[in-house]
């Protein structure tokens, strides 16, 4: 098992969606960074779930964030950081249901041939999304990082059950647009179909996926550690480890394989006295390394598995054919979630390249 990412800002995740807590230890955060607490519950509430929110889960949990060490005083002190939250709204009787009756699309048939059946089957255990708010919080901790260094990144939902967005094209501008809709879509004419689609998806029992692109600008030139420590490598590490992900492509991405190299290739420049390239077909990285253009990202997320529609499975204590309705609280579309956490460990894969290339100190004065 492996449950740490990344090299010296290392991250730990534990926990289950249905034990005490998930939370996450980060090794290796700089001292001196000056960090309060409520700046790491703004991250975790972007990833939250509530009634509240139409499309989301009917799991109302606080998900008020704890930090149990690392922060003394305002600042970070050089120890671990661990930060946690508490599991509150708890249900497991739907779960109780179809402990053995496997979800199609879900971990429950591999997590049992893998563990044995031992596994904490309760809410998905640590196969569930609730687990990545560790993740989050995490993030918020790099991000805090790499504001030292100018370096920001935001993800946003560009698709959702085959409906597209016309994002623009800068930070600032998305994060501005995608605050005000609850699917976390930079254009507002997009998001509303989008959530006429997840509402309609859900009324059929059903469920949607759909695609977040994560952009990143500010970085310099020469994040990334080549061969195996890529840019490319460690970003799809992170963005695989986000349940339901189930593709990743930089730049032009697949499409590169449709265009020739004249068309592929993005032409260098100078601007303000630094190199760039007139388009940005790369994905800011070339041979694992940051170029200096922004980092383009984007991720594939699958329809949400647990869905109330009947489908054929297995119960793995008979071992006969039967079917599942699966009910309780799941969300009909998790992509505008799954947003904020490939925001955060984009930057926690970017924070472990800015100390690892120098560009951020072990301690901050
Ligand atoms: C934020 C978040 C929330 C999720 N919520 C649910 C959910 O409510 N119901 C569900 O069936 N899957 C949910 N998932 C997806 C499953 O955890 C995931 O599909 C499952 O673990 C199988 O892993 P895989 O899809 O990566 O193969 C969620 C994922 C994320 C990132």
């Amino acid at each position: 098992m492996n449950n740490s990412l990344s090299d010296v800002f290392r991250i730990t995740s534990f926990g289950e969606s249905h034990g005490d807590c998930v939370g996450i230890v980060i090794d290796g955060c700089p001292a001196g960074l000056p960090l309060h607490v409520d700046e790491i519950q703004r991250e975790a509430d972007k990833r939250k779930s509530s009634r509240d929110r139409p499309l989301a889960t009917g799991r109302r949990e606080a998900d008020k964030v704890e930090v149990f060490s690392g922060i003394f005083n305002g600042f970070t002190t050089g120890a671990p950081i661990c930060l946690a939250i508490w599991n509150r709204d708890i249900d497991s009787s739907e779960y109780e249901k179809i402990k053995n009756v496997v979800r199609p699309g879900h971990a429950d048939f591999t997590a049992y041939e893998k563990y044995g059946g031992f596994n904490d089957w309760r809410g998905s255990g640590r196969f569930s999304g609730r687990i990545t708010a560790g993740f989050v919080m995490a993030g918020a901790v790099a991000k805090k990082l790499l504001s030292t260094i100018g370096v920001e990144v935001v993800a946003h939902t560009i698709e959702i059950g085959g409906v597209k967005s016309n994002p623009p094209q800068d930070i600032a501008s998305i994060r501005t647009a995608m605050i005000n809709n609850e699917v976390s879509c930079a254009d507002p004419v997009a998001a509303a179909k989008m959530i006429d689609a997840v509402k309609a998806a859900g009324r059929d029992n059903d469920s949607l996926g759909g695609i977040i692109e994560v952009r990143a600008e500010g970085l310099p030139v020469g994040f990334g550690e080549p061969v195996f420590d890529t840019m490319e490598g460690c970003l799809a590490k992170a963005y695989y480890a986000i349940p339901a992900v189930k593709g990743v492509e930089f730049g032009a991405g697949f499409n590169a394989a449709r265009l020739k190299g004249s068309e592929d290739n993005d032409a260098f420049t100078v601007i303000d006295g630094m190199v760039r390239t007139t388009t940005n077909n790369h994905g800011g990285i070339l041979g694992g390394i940051s170029s200096g253009m922004p980092l383009v990202a984007r991720l594939a997320v699958k329809p949400t598995p647990s869905i109330g529609k009947l489908q054929r499975t297995v119960d793995l204590t008979t071992m006969e054919p039967t079917s599942i309705a699966v009910g309780g609280r799941h969300d009909t579309c998790i992509v505008p979630r799954a947003a904020a956490v490939a925001e955060s460990v984009t930057a926690v894969v970017l924070a472990d390249f800015a100390i690892r290339a120098g560009r951020i100190a072990r301690v901050l004065r």
